[in-house]
């Protein structure tokens, strides 16, 4: 009685701040350590730098560029999957359709190396306003990602910032006009890859915390400086897995301390699974995960002359050849399982520095450490929950995911986890 007296005083801090954590199935509220009474904190998305009035409009919209036989790397060509067999030249020597093209004022750019550079090579549409099949061929085709992960990250990226009926969506800003089923927007914002806890979230590798400055998607050269001192210290000038778990332990400390709206939410375990793409696929074949290889994806050029960092569009690394055999769910749920379980973190956000709600029990992590029993196998479920839950991602009103889009998720990506073992939900 009297526990449950303290967890409805606590409670009541919790739900102000998180409200929908109270129906959040398993929630272990005794671990809350709210020092004051928590105030929402929600930034609205317009007039910033992502925002609609912000995005540049290209009227030629050229769409990826089109399957060729004489150069048919994995073979995918949505729905039909790629063969999962790589260790191709991208591009091949002749494939000029998809050599590198800048992009040029009106193109869209965002978060994503992957993607930005994808773009830059015309696996997605040039203009930065993309579909399902692109996103597919592009995941399978250029990097060798499995059709099961490609899959898993476009369906959740199409239905939370883009459109489930067009799959259309913006790999940076908020082209809604472009994107959506309903032009005149009234169905809602479709906010493309910046939009805020949709995808993004806080603690990114290069990109600033949306809360600063209302832009989470530029390059940010100090926080590329920091990470390239991680690969020196703790890969030996690669960046591997002991850099990568180093140093986004580093950024969410820095936003734990920094960021009065920082939020870690479980969504934020799949970011995890985007920062093993820099070790596990952009080496590829015939490539490290040296610093040559990792900047020219991210965009990032030395200036000896002045000894500084300048941002350049995303490219693929000459004579580059990608990875050799598919990258799988199974093989990124590990990774996550081990940068994240080496260094884990409490699940969470603030409200205010100084002032963390923790939300506790999301696949068995309680205060930010994993059970001695939690394998492997485990994570791929986990991961399947993360991404079904409907879990909105901000620390105060933020409407849920509208049931069609969560529907989308469950009945296109259950065929991925038929395997798997995991419990599945029914759409
Ligand atoms: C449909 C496919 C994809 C979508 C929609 C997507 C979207 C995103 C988004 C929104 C972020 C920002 C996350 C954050 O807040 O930090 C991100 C980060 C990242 N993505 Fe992708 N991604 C996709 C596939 C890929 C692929 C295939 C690669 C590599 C080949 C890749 C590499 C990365 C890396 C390295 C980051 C971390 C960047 C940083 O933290 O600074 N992504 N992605
Ligand atoms: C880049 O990151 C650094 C370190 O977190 C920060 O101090 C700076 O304000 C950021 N710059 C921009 C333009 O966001
Ligand atoms: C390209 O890479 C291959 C190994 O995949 C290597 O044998 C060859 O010398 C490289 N060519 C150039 C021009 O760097
Ligand atoms: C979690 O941490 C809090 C504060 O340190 C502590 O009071 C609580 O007992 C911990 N809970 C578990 C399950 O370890
Ligand atoms: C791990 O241990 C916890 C309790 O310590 C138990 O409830 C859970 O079922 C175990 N999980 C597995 C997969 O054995």
């Amino acid at each position: 009685m009297y526990q449950f007296l303290i967890c409805t005083a606590l409670c009541i801090h919790l739900t102000f701040a998180f409200p929908w954590v109270a129906d959040l199935p398993g929630i272990d509220t005794s671990i809350l350590n709210a020092k004051t009474s928590p105030r929402a904190h929600r930034k609205r998305q317009s007039n910033n730098a992502g925002s609609l009035e912000n995005c540049p409009v290209n009227a030629n919209h050229p769409g990826a560029a089109p399957y060729n036989p004489d150069y048919p790397y994995s073979g995918a060509a949505f729905p039909i999957p790629g063969s999962g067999i790589g260790g191709y030249e991208v591009p091949a020597p002749g494939d000029e359709a998809h050599y590198f093209t800048p992009p040029g004022e009106d193109d869209i750019r965002g978060p994503c190396p992957g993607m930005n550079t994808a773009a830059n090579h015309n696996f997605l549409s040039h203009d930065g306003i993309t579909n399902m099949a692109e996103l597919m061929d592009a995941q399978q085709n250029l990097y060798n990602l499995g059709y099961d992960l490609a899959l898993i990250i476009a369906v959740r990226a199409i239905a939370t910032a883009g459109d489930v009926t067009t799959t259309k969506l913006s790999i940076g800003c908020d082209a809604t006009p472009r994107t959506s089923i309903d032009p005149t927007g009234l169905l809602g914002d479709e906010q493309g890859l910046d939009g805020h806890n949709k995808f993004e979230g806080d603690t990114s590798l290069t990109r600033t915390d949306y809360f600063f400055r209302g832009d989470d998607f530029s390059f940010n050269t100090t926080l590329w400086e920091e990470f390239v001192q991680y690969a020196q210290q703790y890969g030996g000038g690669q960046f591997n897995r002991d850099t990568i778990t180093a140093y986004r332990s580093q950024r969410y400390d820095e936003s734990l301390n920094t960021n009065p709206n920082f939020y870690f939410g479980p969504k934020s375990l799949l970011l995890y699974g985007a920062a093993s793409f820099i070790y596990q696929v952009f080496p590829g074949s015939n490539h490290a995960p040296d610093l040559d290889t990792i900047s020219t994806f991210f965009g990032a050029e030395y200036d000896d002359d002045t000894d500084t960092w300048t941002h350049v569009p995303e490219r693929l690394p000459s004579n580059w050849t990608n990875r050799a055999t598919a990258y799988t769910v199974p093989e990124v749920a590990g990774e996550i399982f081990d940068t994240f379980g080496s260094n884990p973190k409490p699940i969470g956000g603030n409200a205010g520095v100084g002032n963390f709600l923790a939300i506790d029990s999301i696949g068995g992590i309680v205060n930010g450490s994993l059970p001695s029993n939690e394998t492997q196998a485990d994570f791929v479920c986990l991961l399947y929950q993360i991404l079904t839950e409907n879990i909105p991602g901000e620390v105060s009103n933020e409407p849920e995911l509208p049931l069609n889009a969560l529907t989308f998720i469950i009945s296109q990506i259950n065929p991925a986890f038929a395997n798997s073992g995991c419990p599945l939900k029914i759409a």
